[in-house]
């Protein structure tokens, strides 16, 4: 029997695994939850699908054996230090986030790191076709990986292939700074179906097919979920469309309503000092999540006398993140400054204005925070959706809350009765922080219900399944 025969029907495949290998308080190596909004969104599908997922073990230099964890079939992908360097930290962190982010910060190109990006893609691509059963479906993610599709074809024409892109696609003439422009594009369309969060980054994909490749494409906009692109390559019809990712609303609704959560909640109030308004941020430490704009606009509006420092609290959740990548240590430096400005200007003894953490915290400690915050801060300079914003609607049980929401962020094109800010407008954000913090209760609860009603309708397993749906029928019209 060869491997293809005892391999899974359905596999993801993304940079991360779902677990991350971390060094434990006693040396000893430890599973625990990777970061970001990918594994949050995909982790719960996964478990609803059952099937195998490709991804690295989080640790350089780390070789683990595949392994079961809570009924999912992990297959580890090593990468070692040069790999970390240069095509983790390198060409995915250093080239393409900045590009496809507005240029946030300066994009690098070196082309040690894109040998690397080919040379690891390739072995993603080599993994996932030992892994996946004859006939399956692969479903590839994310900017780190957009090689994979077309190598993976090459390896295994039997398989529907499916690529998924999590953070947003720039304008034509942003991406076409890219020395490789080409083989990013070609290596994307070795997917069956290839899934933007907006339509926006869909319309420019196919802008690029047409003018860069001279592809043949269908015309007129994409509308997410209803009306796909198409685009013929080498033989094949590529799908494009725009679904919009989401979260598990149902579960983080059940636990906000649960009572450890609500006692939690009570508790950090009272621990924060029982405050007229506790103001929230809950962050990767990006650059692109706009950490230090919210910081500048609660400082001028401190300064201005329009927030009272002695009944107002910010509490700011900050995962580290790409921690040896320059511009992340510099934004880091940049908001712990002000952090520190803050709490000297305004703070007493025993009540601290700004609360930081810059570490990650559990899924039930984090949904108290949310229960417990009357405004959060959600302001990203640009954001492919940004799942914090739904996550904080799906808490609010209660109808109470504000939600102030950059308009770069995906999710403001569903979440339409949040308080929407320009996040490169400072005294736009400031209006619609202070509107936030005197909403009256009856127009708070009418906007909270109108989000809630979209975040609980629109959750991650109707986009799986969207996703999913056009995928196979894609592959059904057309035998290889
Ligand atoms: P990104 O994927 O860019 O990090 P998202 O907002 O889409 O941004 O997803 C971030 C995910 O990480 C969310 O599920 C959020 O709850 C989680 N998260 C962010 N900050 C923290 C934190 N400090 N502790 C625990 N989880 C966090
Ligand atoms: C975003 C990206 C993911 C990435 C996550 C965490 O959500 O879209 O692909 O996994 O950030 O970033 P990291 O670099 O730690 O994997």
């Amino acid at each position: 029997m060869s491997e293809q025969d005892v391999g899974s029907d359905f596999v993801v495949v993304a940079n991360r695994l779902p677990v991350d290998m971390v060094t434990g308080e006693d040396g000893e190596p430890e599973w625990r939850r990777s970061p970001g909004g990918l594994v949050s969104a995909l982790e719960p599908v996964l478990r609803n699908n059952s099937g195998g997922w490709v991804g690295w073990p989080g640790q350089a230099d780390t070789d683990v054996a595949p392994f079961v964890e809570d009924g999912l079939e992990l297959h580890p992908v090593p990468l070692d230090s040069d790999d970390y360097e240069r095509y983790y930290e390198g060409f995915s962190n250093g080239t393409l986030w900045p590009l496809y982010h507005d240029l946030a910060v300066k994009p690098e190109y070196h082309r040690e790191w894109w040998e690397s990006y080919v040379d690891v893609n390739r072995r993603f691509a080599e993994a996932t076709a030992k892994t996946a059963a004859t006939g399956g479906t692969v479903w590839v993610q994310d900017y780190q990986l957009q090689l994979v599709p077309r190598m993976l074809r090459t390896l295994r024409p039997d398989l529907t292939i499916g690529f998924f892109l999590h953070i947003p696609f720039p304008p034509v003439e942003l991406f076409m700074q890219l020395p490789w422009r080409r083989a990013v594009v070609e290596g994307m369309l070795g997917a069956d179906l290839i899934g933007f969060q907006l339509p926006g980054g869909a319309d420019n994909f196919m802008i690029l097919a047409r003018k860069l490749l001279g592809l043949p494409t269908s015309r007129g906009y994409i509308r997410p979920l209803a009306r796909h692109g198409s685009i013929t390559h080498e033989g094949r019809t590529v799908r494009v469309g725009a679904f919009p990712i989401s979260i598990d609303s149902s579960r983080i609704d059940r636990l906000a309503r649960s009572r450890a959560v609500r006692d939690r909640a009570a508790e950090i109030r009272r621990q924060l000092g029982d405050p007229g308004v506790i103001m929230l941020g809950v962050d990767r430490l990006d650059y692109t999540k706009g950490i230090d704009m919210r910081l500048r606009a609660i400082g001028e509006l401190l300064e201005e006398g329009r927030l009272d420092p002695s009944d107002t609290v910010m509490v700011q959740l900050a995962t580290p993140s790409r921690e040896r990548v320059e511009q992340y240590a510099i934004m880091r430096r940049s908001i712990e400054e002000q952090v520190g400005r803050i709490n000297g200007e305004y703070g007493e003894v025993g009540s601290t204005m700004v609360h930081y953490m810059h570490r990650p915290v559990g899924r039930e400690e984090l949904t108290a925070f949310f229960v417990a915050a009357d405004v959060m801060l959600v302001t990203p300079l640009r954001d492919g959706m940004n799942l914090v914003a739904k996550e904080y609607v799906a808490s609010k049980v209660r109808l109470d809350g504000a939600l102030v929401l950059s308009e770069f962020a995906g999710a403001a094109s569903e979440l339409k009765q949040a308080y929407l800010v320009n996040p490169h407008d400072i005294d736009g954000v400031k209006n619609a922080m202070t509107a936030a913090v005197s909403q009256d209760r009856e127009t708070g609860r009418r906007r909270m219900r109108a989000l809630r009603r979209q975040v609980l309708a629109h959750d991650v397993d109707r986009w799986a399944r969207m996703f999913l749906d056009v995928l196979r029928s894609t592959s059904a019209q057309e035998p290889q």
